[in-house]
């Protein structure tokens, strides 16, 4: 099952989510996980404690269909790593590796013709929000852009991140987007947590670096819900 993790919106969690739930469907879910990283700011190779500029082999390259192996980061998780330097049009070949298990792509805040094809491709899109109005908007000009590539709306989750119920605007937001969006947003939130934005300074997923917190139960819950889309028996 393919997940790639889009918004054009920059800075509203989407490394932190490819992060947290690759790391969780791998160690919950007991299938094989690979994490892609398709942004060229790295940040996700980075967040797993490792430099783009250290691999010979990269997204670039998988895309393209050269021979390589993604890196193995845990038990059941690897990582394509992100390519820094990427060329402007990156090949995208159909006959690719394609690995088994899960694959969760972290995408760039833009929108490029490698999103496009890799959206059109993927299981399930999956867009992590800032908890404001203006998202709404984002949306809906998200809709939009799915309906100009034939990509079914069925596939779209939407995911409140850094969530602070204290705030009006932020539970204002959750209402809005429950009675918009039900049938493509994901219920759960992931609340604000400073141990989600330490973690990836140590290298960890929050699931090793603070395995109680609140940010490990969100991602735990997302996870779960995850792993029912692949199998609804559980
Ligand atoms: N739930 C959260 N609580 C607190 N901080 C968070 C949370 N989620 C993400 N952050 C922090 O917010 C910042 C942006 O998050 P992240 O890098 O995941 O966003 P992004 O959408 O991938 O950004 P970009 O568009 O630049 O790739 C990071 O510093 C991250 O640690
Ligand atoms: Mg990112």
């Amino acid at each position: 099952m393919n997940i790639l993790i889009f918004n054009q919106k920059g800075g509203v969690g989407k490394t932190t989510t490819a992060l947290n739930l690759g790391a969780g469907l791998a160690r919950f879910g007991n299938s094989p996980v690979t994490l892609v990283d398709l942004d060229p700011q790295t940040h996700l190779t980075a967040a797993l404690g490792h430099r783009a500029e250290d691999f010979a082999w990269n997204v670039s390259d998988w895309l393209a269909g050269k021979p390589g192996k993604s890196l193995e980061i845990a038990e059941n998780l690897s990582l394509i790593a992100g390519d820094c330097n990427p060329a402007t049009e990156p090949e995208i070949s159909s006959s690719r590796m394609k690995p088994e298990g899960f694959v969760v792509i972290d995408a760039p805040p833009v929108w490029n013709s490698s999103v496009a094809r890799l959206m059109v491709e993927a299981d399930w899109i999956l867009t992590p929000l800032e908890p404001e109005f203006l998202s709404m908007q984002g949306v809906s000009r998200l809709f939009k852009t799915m309906e100009k590539f034939n990509i079914p709306r069925t596939k779209l989750r939407l995911l409140l991140c850094r969530y602070d119920a204290r705030l009006l605007v932020h539970r204002e937001t959750r209402e809005s987007l429950t009675q918009r969006f039900s049938d493509n947003f994901f219920g759960g939130v992931i609340r604000k947590s400073v141990r989600l934005a330490e973690s990836p300074g140590y290298g960890y997923s929050i699931f090793d670096y603070a395995p109680d917190s609140s940010g490990a139960n969100d991602y735990l819950s997302l996870t779960n819900y995850w792993l029912r889309q692949n199998n609804p028996k559980i």
